[in-house]
């Protein structure tokens, strides 16, 4: 698949998500094989503006590349004024969220709102397109409602108006993130342009990957949700493509470690109070179903010392492998049996 100058063979690509995919998680997904990254989505409005936060999203590093920064917004002159400041922020792409379904974003008439307005989506893209000297993408839903899916039509005004690849989340606006993505909507956008197509929804597994590019005939998958508390998806998604073969599940070994990465780059991007806060929610998809885990979750959130959280799981890890040697954990660290034996934490 090519966009500008990257030209990568079917990549698994990290989805935009909003107070997720900051510097910190773009970079651990990065270090496990995903392809490409997008930053979470930013308002052109607030760009305009100089919002400190926006502009704080707007930053990357070049561990992470590449790399695309996503924008959204309701008028051609906001979207122009904020791609030229994103621009001067040298991602690879720049993308428009043209498929948000919440209210804040398309209440007011951006992000999957243009759905409804294929005009004035067409004009933002290609004024876009035009303000800038960078590729310039799209990320959309396949319709406002079941009532007027019209995926076919949007992603051929894309490609006229200059977008170099469209990403296309299987689902509507009023789907919100209902039902199972309707990956043959997908294929049919395909079929309709001679753009690349980036297939999205519902990814959970490698296996999903290799299914999602032989139902869609996608040129790449985006993986969202699937990512959280579980960047091993994005290794073990390119081992299963290249090789037919899988990698085997991540051990408790594996997924505490990406904890601490985790926490380290946040620490390493954030102020140490924040970067501790902002991992409060992360512990439980990444120790999901290891022994113990609420206790040492509930331990872990209200710790603001991260010397002490390292160490915490590092008890914790030696807690694990110690039921590891009696034989008593299962494959990715699970208990082959349903009771929990209690763990001995110091704190
Ligand atoms: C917490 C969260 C935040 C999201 N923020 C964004 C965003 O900023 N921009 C965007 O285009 N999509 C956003 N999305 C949608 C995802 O990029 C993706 O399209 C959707 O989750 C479906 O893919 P999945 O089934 O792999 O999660 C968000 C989704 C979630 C769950």
């Amino acid at each position: 698949m090519r966009i500008g100058k990257i030209d990568i063979d079917r990549p698994v690509i990290l989805a935009p998500m909003e107070d997720v995919t900051d510097r910190a998680f773009r970079q651990l997904c990065k270090r496990h094989g995903a392809d490409i990254v997008y930053t979470e989505f930013v308002s052109a409005e607030a760009i305009r503006r100089g919002a400190e936060k926006s502009m704080r999203k707007l930053r990357m590093d070049a561990h992470e590349r590449p790399v695309a920064v996503q924008i959204f917004g309701n008028t051609v002159e906001s979207m122009i004024e904020a791609a030229a400041i994103a621009e001067s922020f040298d991602p690879d792409y720049l993308d428009i969220n043209f498929g948000c379904p919440v209210k804040k974003v398309a209440g007011r008439g951006a992000g999957a709102a243009l759905l409804k307005e294929p005009e004035k989506l067409s004009a933002i893209a290609s004024a876009v397109a035009r303000a800038v000297s960078l590729p310039v993408t799209a990320k959309t839903r396949i319709g406002w409602d079941h009532d007027s899916i019209n995926i076919t039509d949007i992603v051929r005004r894309l490609e006229d108006a200059g977008m170099q690849a469209v990403a296309v989340h299987g689902r509507t606006r009023s789907d919100m993130y209902k039902g199972r993505a309707d990956w043959g909507r997908i294929a049919e956008a395909k079929q309709a342009c001679s753009i690349p197509v980036i297939a999205n929804g519902d990814i959970w597994s490698a296996d999903d990957v290799v299914a999602m590019f032989a139902e869609t005939g996608a040129d790449g998958i985006m993986i969202g949700r699937g990512s959280i508390g579980n960047p091993f998806i994005f290794s073990q998604a390119k081992h299963l493509l290249q090789t037919g073969d899988r990698l085997p599940l991540p051990s408790y070994r594996d997924r505490i470690e990406a904890a601490r990465e985790h926490l380290h780059l946040s620490l390493e991007y954030k102020d140490e109070k924040y970067g501790v806060l902002e991992m409060r929610r992360h512990y439980s998809t990444y120790l999901k179903g290891l022994p113990g885990v609420s206790k040492v979750r509930n331990l872990l959130v209200r710790e603001t010392d991260p010397a002490v959280i390292v160490e915490l799981l590092g008890q914790f890890e030696a807690a694990c492998e110690a039921l590891d040697r009696e034989g008593r954990l299962k494959e990715g660290g699970e208990f082959l049996n349903d009771h929990s034996p209690k763990l001995i934490l110091n704190y």
